[in-house]
């Protein structure tokens, strides 16, 4: 008979290291644990269709995406029912595109992973379905992959991180600090009361006028603009914690614009991005002064590796600036490859890698996209004979 019960993955690897039992996972689970495993990923939860292929031992073989900016432009952000359309639209060719480019066929996959959330829900519906009937009707087992998890190991798609680290997660949808303890195991330390930080970027430039997605145009002005033009607020420094607000920024650049009657051409636009990049990126050396606090009495232990991921993990300058915090503090800092840090399909093929690696069982075809899925909330589901 088939008894199910849910238990977390880290429980799980407790079970696993005091048994020494191998037998926790099948034979043919086993079986695909071992050797090259090459693995394709779809990723469609926002504004990005795309599609990667990599293998186990961290080749990118294909890596194709398609951003629909240009469809939701005219709207300054992303409209889910368009976003969903585009996503029916384009995954096909994008599939021949990805085999083309990895000169690989069917035969040579091993498994198939897909975005399963947290996201718009109907983008993740479409790239769900489309996995699911890839991985019936090819017969390969089917991974849904927590978005955030894809960005979380996404830096060790090229580079050797080992467990544990703290993780800065900066997106569009997400702003968090958390401990990465293994695959599939996470603990939240602290996140953002209102505005992500990719969003709090976003809403400013649309503020100053600049179309969407804002964060690489403001980064690009701020490099012409003096970081010390204006003076904005860093909202709750004073308290000793890693928790984030940013709304209380984006409102102070909207007075800012009002009172001096900026516009987006001038020089001092370009000193109001320099200045809103400059504030936020003392904001995050702030909190993760706290943050790493946490992690230590989380651990046990201080920690020892910094990660920061997600879309706004591509701003040079702040990735710049949190590598010399990390090495005044004698930590060693980490980012994903720029092509790797806002969405793509690589991350999501990667996660699906690393799952297998880590001995965890593929997902049943009945799994159900899901618009909300906090990282640290990831569950497995163990069935015993
Ligand atoms: O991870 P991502 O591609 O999508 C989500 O999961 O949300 O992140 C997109 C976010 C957007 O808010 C975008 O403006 C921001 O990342 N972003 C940047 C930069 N590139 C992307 N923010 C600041 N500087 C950048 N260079
Ligand atoms: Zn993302």
């Amino acid at each position: 008979m088939l008894s199910s019960t849910r238990i977390s993955i880290c429980q799980v690897r407790e079970l696993y290291k005091k048994t020494r039992i191998d037998t926790l996972y099948s034979i043919p689970h086993k079986l695909l644990v071992m050797g090259k495993k090459i693995v394709l990923g779809i990723e469609t939860s926002c504004d990005e269709t795309a599609i990667g292929i990599v293998d186990s031992s961290g080749h990118i073989l294909a890596n194709c995406l398609y951003s629909q900016i240009q469809e939701h432009r005219e709207f300054g952000g992303v409209v889910p029912e368009l976003a969903a359309r585009a996503h029916l639209a384009r995954l096909e060719r994008l599939l021949e595109q990805s085999f083309k480019k990895a000169a690989i066929t069917w035969s040579n996959i091993d498994a198939i992973s897909v975005t399963g959330g947290p996201g718009l829900i109907g983008g993740i519906i479409v790239g769900v379905m489309a996995a699911k009937a890839m991985a019936a009707y090819q017969n390969k087992p089917f991974y849904a992959i927590n978005h955030l998890e894809g960005h979380a190991l996404s830096p060790r798609l090229t580079q050797d991180i080992s467990f544990p680290y703290l993780l800065l997660l900066v997106s569009g949808g997400h702003t968090q600090f958390l401990v990465v303890h293994d695959v599939g195991c996470y603990t939240c330390l602290g996140s953002t009361l209102d505005d992500a930080i990719g969003e709090a970027f976003d809403k400013t430039a649309k503020l100053m006028g600049l179309p969407y997605p804002g964060g690489p145009l403001i980064e690009q002005l701020a490099l012409n603009g003096n970081p010390l033009a204006y003076t904005l607020p860093k909202p709750l420094i004073k308290q000793k914690n890693c928790t984030f607000s940013l709304s209380g920024l984006k409102t102070a650049v909207r007075q800012c614009l009002e009172k001096n009657n900026i516009s987006k051409e001038s020089l001092e636009a370009a000193d109001l991005c320099a200045s809103f990049q400059y504030t936020v990126t003392e904001l995050i050396k702030n909190r993760l002064f706290y943050a790493l606090e946490a992690a230590h009495s989380n651990l046990g232990k201080p920690v020892e590796n910094f990660v920061v991921a997600g879309g706004v993990s591509a701003n040079k300058y702040i990735r710049s600036s949190l590598k010399d915090f990390c090495q005044s503090k004698g930590l060693h800092f980490y980012a994903p490859d720029l092509k790797l840090c806002t969405d793509n399909g690589a991350m999501i093929a990667w996660a699906g890698v690393e799952r297998i690696r880590a001995g965890l069982h593929p997902d049943t075809l009945s799994f159900p996209p899901r618009p909300r899925w906090p990282l640290d909330a990831l569950k497995l589901e163990i069935h015993n004979d």
